[in-house]
């Protein structure tokens, strides 16, 4: 499974990219207007920051057929790492379909439902997005949506990737590898939480107290 950070915060994405624990980024147009920066500026940044294999995903704010292709294309010509978010609306997916035949990656994302990712799958998207955090925020079940798209996607073989969009705790991370998605894309904190257990922690104290109480020479 793989891991996207999902902010556009440098210094967040910087640590991450530095442990060697992610496979690309998620931004949003929320994500990017809270850091307050010029957007071209943010952009290059994210571009310096992550190594050359390395996914990018940056939304489109159109919401027209003709600007969606526009502006996709634009973002897409900038850096061979970026896949372009798209929402799932009509217009969306008939661009999605579009600019999946030129080789353009479509994320679509904003997708809260089965018959919605159906449909994402296909327009030839190449990640589909449930939110399920968000569902989860309205008392649904946004596991049970991710699951039921895993289920769909395993029975008719679509290639559309299954990212796990959303995530609102650590748990969400280990549910959305059992489900079976292809990615999660999750903020700072909750990736730093999968490093994080107590008996770690505990046994690490134990072999150094044990190893400085013997007082012995380590090799270097
Ligand atoms: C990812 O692509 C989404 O933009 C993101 O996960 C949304 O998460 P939120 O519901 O925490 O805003």
């Amino acid at each position: 499974m793989k891991i996207f950070i999902d902010s556009a915060n440098i210094d967040e994405i910087k640590k991450l990219e530095e442990l060697g624990v992610i496979d690309g980024i998620t931004t949003n147009p929320t994500l990017a207007s809270v850091t307050g920066k010029n957007f071209k500026e943010l952009i290059k940044e994210i571009f310096e920051t992550l190594s050359s294999d390395k996914i990018i995903n940056l939304e489109v704010i159109a919401t027209d057929y003709d600007n969606i292709l526009i502006q996709a294309r634009a973002l897409s010509a900038l850096d061979k790492r970026v896949v372009v978010k798209i929402p799932c609306i009509p217009e969306g997916l008939k661009a999605c379909k579009v600019l999946t035949a030129e080789g353009i990656r479509i994320n679509i994302t904003l997708v809260f439902s089965p018959l919605q990712a159906l449909l994402c799958a296909n327009a030839g998207a190449f990640f589909v997005s449930p939110f399920v955090g968000r569902l989860d925020d309205i008392s649904m079940d946004g596991v049970e949506v991710v699951k039921e798209i895993v289920e769909i996607y395993k029975k008719y073989n679509y290639k559309t990737q299954v990212l796990f969009a959303s995530v609102r705790s650590v748990e969400h991370i280990r549910v959305a590898a059992l489900a079976g998605v292809d990615v999660i894309t999750s903020p700072y904190e909750f990736i730093m939480d999968m490093y994080k257990h107590p008996l770690t922690d505990k046994g690490l104290e134990k072999f150094l107290s044990d190893w400085n109480n013997a007082g012995e020479e380590f090799i270097v």
